[in-house]
């Protein structure tokens, strides 16, 4: 099959969260399957061209008033054509924009006037992002006509790339691309719901990334009437990209067979960069971006339930949202102040410091309100961390309560792999959190023994790669 994904974000080029992931990851694992599998992606200026390999001038193109210039790079092993479009928006364009708009900043309108599509120095975060990511989907099929391409499959995700279900289906299947079929992944349902329903009604197969998230959404009226089309595939991470053996983050590479040592050199090296007591106390992580979705009012509890409990913890996030961002360096600087030996918040996005982190850690915890799939309980578990999750979407999907789970772990072939509650209050992480502080303290080597389990489960696209395969197949039916 010949597979190309159209996509806005892509790791770790350009990420910004799990989808990023996703895009790269999935794309390596068809791949290595034997698929041929091509990325469309925006030429931003943010990219770090540093991971980028074989960058060469490929050709340029016109769609409309606009010279597109394409490049050609690998990025993890995966070809990817970037989009350059020449121009800003048109002054048409602009207007409609401001017109919805009209108290856009100043510097705002500026930048939408003056600065081409992806040269803003960000992903996501303009005033203009539906615009820009509309363009460059039809810029893409575009680029797929006129260089004479024929996909079997065009793989678009979210709202930012769901354009290109409809308009493929309006105005490109007469042409040379007759025999390509659209699937459309929906990350999160939370963001852009008008353009997901649109791209549910096109697309020849929906997918969403975990069974769970799937059934939860199901009654959702952008996806009911879909259901037909629509499969839950729980995601991958690549096991190449995380990996504790070979790793340039952490500082002694490590195996299941010496997860104990690798994660207790890895959780001095944390302490001792975040100034934390050097000691050897149960250390929880939180890697997260801070947003409604993650639980925040969970998050904050169990900050404080852990120290009481006598443990550690650093939290590794940012707010997209100022308020949020505000209300954490706020909790930042009285938790420095009161347990500045215990508790560490890093309030930014730090790639490196995310790997060791979940090398250092014994716990991850991610309470998540909603999560469509979670790819932080499945690196936890990579690098011998032990989840404690809410019980919802992809996290109920992968993480198997200890006390509880065993027969649904085994019905898996799995042992069972965290701790997890229900509810989404105080209560209810404070049963998981607790009894897995406990299983701390009270059972060194029982715990141990855990994080070797953990390791050695397999939460790489194996599986998940060969059910897409097959849903690309049934698509082309
Ligand atoms: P989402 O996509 O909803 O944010 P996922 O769990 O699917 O959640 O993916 C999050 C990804 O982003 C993971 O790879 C995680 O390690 C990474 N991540 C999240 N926050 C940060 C941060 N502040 N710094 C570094 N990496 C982060
Ligand atoms: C979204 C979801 C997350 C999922 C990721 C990758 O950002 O919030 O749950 O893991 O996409 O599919």
């Amino acid at each position: 099959l010949h597979i190309v994904h159209i996509a806005v974000e892509m790791a770790p080029i350009a990420k910004v969260g799990g989808l990023g992931d996703v895009v790269t990851s999935l794309s390596r694992a068809v791949q290595e399957l034997n698929h041929n599998v091509d990325i469309i992606f925006p030429k931003y200026d943010c990219i770090k061209y540093n991971f980028v390999k074989d960058l060469q001038f490929n050709r340029s193109y016109h769609w409309g008033e606009t010279e597109i210039k394409v490049w050609h790079g690998k990025v993890e092993g995966v070809s990817v054509y970037f989009l350059d479009p020449q121009n800003g928006l048109s002054f048409v364009q602009f207007s409609l924009i401001y017109f919805h708009n009209p108290f856009m900043k100043k510097c705002c309108a500026c930048c939408l006037i003056c600065c081409r599509l992806f040269q803003r120095g960000c992903v996501y975060g303009c005033a203009d992002d539906a615009a820009r990511f509309g363009f460059f989907c039809h810029a893409a099929l575009e680029f797929l006509l006129q260089g004479g391409f024929h996909p079997d499959i065009l793989h678009c995700h979210d709202w930012s790339s769901a354009p290109v279900s409809w308009l493929f289906k309006d105005q490109y299947t007469h042409y040379g691309l007759i025999k390509t079929r659209v699937v459309f992944t929906i990350h999160n349902l939370e963001f852009g719901a008008g353009a997901i329903g649109r791209a549910m009604t096109f697309a020849d197969k929906a997918t969403t990334v975990s069974r769970t998230y799937a059934k939860e959404v199901a009654g959702n009226s952008v996806i009911s009437p879909h259901l037909y089309k629509f499969h839950g595939i729980v995601n991958g991470i690549d096991p190449d990209i995380w990996d504790p053996y070979n790793d340039s983050f952490i500082p002694v590479p490590y195996t299941s067979e010496n997860v104990v040592e690798g994660k207790r050199a890895a959780k001095e090296e944390l302490q001792n960069r975040l100034g934390l007591k050097s000691a050897d106390l149960p250390l929880v992580g939180i890697i997260t971006r801070l947003t409604h979705q993650k639980g925040i009012h969970l998050i904050k509890h169990a900050i404080w339930r852990t120290l009481e409990r006598n443990g550690q913890v650093v939290l590794l996030g940012s707010a997209p949202d100022p308020r949020i961002q505000n209300d954490f360096v706020n909790l930042a600087n009285q938790l420095h102040s009161t347990h500045g030996d215990r508790a560490r918040l890093v309030l930014t996005y730090d790639e490196p410091l995310s790997h060791l982190i979940y090398a250092g850690a014994d716990f991850i915890l991610v309470p998540s309100i909603f999560e469509p799939c979670g790819l932080t309980q499945l690196i936890a578990m990579r690098y011998g961390a032990v989840p404690v999750v809410r019980k919802t979407g992809g996290l109920y999907d992968t993480v198997f309560d200890v006390d509880h789970d065993k027969e649904r772990a085994q019905a898996q072939v799995l042992e069972p792999n965290g701790f997890s509650f229900d509810g989404a209050d105080a209560p209810g992480v404070d049963y998981a959190l607790n009894r897995a502080i406990s299983a701390w303290y009270d059972g060194r080597e029982w715990f141990n023994s855990l994080c070797k389990t953990v390791m050695e489960q397999d939460w790489s696209w194996n599986r998940p790669a060969l059910e897409y395969i097959e849903l690309y197949h049934s698509a082309r039916k």
